[in-house]
């Protein structure tokens, strides 16, 4: 089912364990994700990258959660490719 298709969903902590697993499956639904992070590149590319393979459109934004301007930084970076 592409139940999302047309939506974007960001799914913050996404570059390892639950945030994956929630990401892969949204993404598997239609939607775009904003495969988030905070220090770990490699693993939130490697999450995007098993999200393309399957078909389906991602990209990873990073932002420092905790930290002044976070969220502002984080939502900066949601039309970023
Ligand atoms: N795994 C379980 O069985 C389980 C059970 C119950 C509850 N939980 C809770 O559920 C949550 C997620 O668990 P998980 O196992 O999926 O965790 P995880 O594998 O440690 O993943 C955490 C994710 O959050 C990001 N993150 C953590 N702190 C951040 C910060 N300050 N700013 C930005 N990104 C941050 C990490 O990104 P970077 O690596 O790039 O920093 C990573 O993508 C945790 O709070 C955990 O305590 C887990």
């Amino acid at each position: 089912m592409n139940t999302l298709n047309g939506k974007t969903a960001l799914v913050t902590g996404a570059s390892r364990g639950i945030g994956r697993a929630v990401a892969r499956r949204l993404a598997r639904d239609g939607a775009r994700v904003a495969v988030h992070y905070g220090t770990n590149e490699q693993a939130a590319k490697e999450t995007v990258a098993a999200i393309e393979t399957a078909g389906g459109h991602a990209f990873a934004p990073q932002a420092q959660l905790g930290t002044p301007g976070d969220a502002e930084r984080l939502w900066g970076r949601q039309t970023c490719r």
